[in-house]
């Protein structure tokens, strides 16, 4: 029989990476009272692009399958172009360089930098004007802001993420839902990520020095704190559309799978010491940003955004040090990282 991990206790709260590796390293897979987790990278990919399995179906973009979803995914890629990304790279360093000439010797870096700079980021790439983008990307962002943004770029359509997305063929629905997801998936994960990336260099100050000596590491470091310390720990859960057989186990219909990603990101069967954050090893792509149809729309965008700001912050706090204890959200959270991060600049 396999065993049970226990999301809810202490341990996995304090420590989740040390949890997933006992389980990972006794069974592929562990119950848990929100479905069956899967553990190791072979069966997390293979989860995450089965035709048998669904995430649990609802109006955004993450909820819809098959050819409803094909279509509006479809019609956010065009307006979400790589290239529209990629020209939005010297903006992102612009944002961060401002935000670091403004900041003392002492601060929280989730309030001081990871928020405004992951919300101003999101708001001057989707086009949302400064006076609204507070609104716009908290999370009780209502239906109404999105709304007037909408009404906004219909009437004033500029070269932006909303004008292209309003000229789209979706149904009102449909554009407000996807709006309404990126505004506020597109802040919280990067907000979360960039902070996750500062507390794990916190742990392995050689290699923040390495990313400040060298920024052709920029690509390597990105990748490597998305791996080791990711801002989705447990995955987007799949439903079993029908029976299905995986390792020799059978899961019924219906049944609720977690492709637990930050656990498949440190399998020592694919990943050498992965434990240890290293951006001067080459390794094989993590599971982050999921896999199969939904795979993440922004993931280009985070990448930039994290290439452009790690290597400036590592060049500008080469002495950056912990001022007191990190404080991080619940690991059962859509989103997970840090909530209070105190460094001293140096
Ligand atoms: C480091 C930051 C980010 C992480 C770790 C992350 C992670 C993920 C994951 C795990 C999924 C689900 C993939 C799956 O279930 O297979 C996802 C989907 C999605 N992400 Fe991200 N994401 C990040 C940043 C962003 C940004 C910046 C945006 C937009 C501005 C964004 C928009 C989306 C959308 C729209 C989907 C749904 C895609 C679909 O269902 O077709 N994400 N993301």
């Amino acid at each position: 029989m396999t065993g049970l991990l226990d999301l809810g206790g202490e341990d996995f709260r304090s420590d989740p990476h040390a949890v997933l590796r006992k389980a990972r390293e006794a069974d592929w897979w562990a119950e848990t009272s929100l479905g069956a987790a899967v553990l190791r990278f072979d069966e997390v990919q293979a989860v995450l692009s089965s035709w048998s399995l669904r995430t649990e179906a609802n109006a955004a973009l993450s909820g819809l399958d098959g050819t409803e979803h094909q279509r509006v995914r479809r019609s956010a890629g065009r307006a979400f172009t790589a290239r529209r990304v990629e020209e939005f790279r010297s903006e992102t360093g612009f944002l961060a360089d401002e935000l670091v000439d403004r900041l003392g010797s002492s601060v929280d870096f989730v309030a001081d930098f990871a928020r405004p700079f992951a919300v101003g980021a999101l708001c001057r790439f989707v086009g949302v004007p400064e006076e609204l983008c507070e609104a716009a990307t908290s999370e009780e962002s209502g239906d109404e802001v999105v709304g007037d943004l909408l009404d906004l770029r219909r009437r004033t359509p500029v070269n932006d993420l909303l004008s292209s997305l309003v000229d789209q063929s979706l149904t009102e629905a449909e554009l407000r839902s996807l709006v309404n997801t990126l505004l506020v998936s597109g802040a919280r994960t990067v907000q979360h990520q960039l902070s996750a990336a500062v507390a794990a260099f916190l742990e392995f100050p050689r290699q923040w020095e390495l990313l400040g000596e060298d920024s052709s590491l920029a690509g390597a470091a990105a990748e490597e704190v998305v791996r080791f310390s990711p801002s989705m720990l447990l995955g987007t859960p799949r439903i079993a559309k029908e029976d299905i057989v995986l390792n020799g186990v059978t899961l019924p219909a219906g049944s609720r799978v977690l492709p637990v990603t930050a656990s498949a990101n440190r399998d020592a069967a694919v990943f050498a010491a992965p434990d240890r954050l290293d951006i001067t090893v080459p390794r094989t792509a993590h599971l982050t940003f999921g896999g199969g149809i939904h795979y993440c729309l922004g993931a280009g965008l985070a990448r930039v955004e994290l290439q452009e700001v790690l290597p400036r912050l590592a060049r500008a706090w080469p002495g950056m040090r912990a001022n007191g204890d990190v404080e991080w959200s619940s690991p059962t959270d859509a989103v997970y990282g840090p909530t209070a991060l105190p460094i001293s600049l140096g």
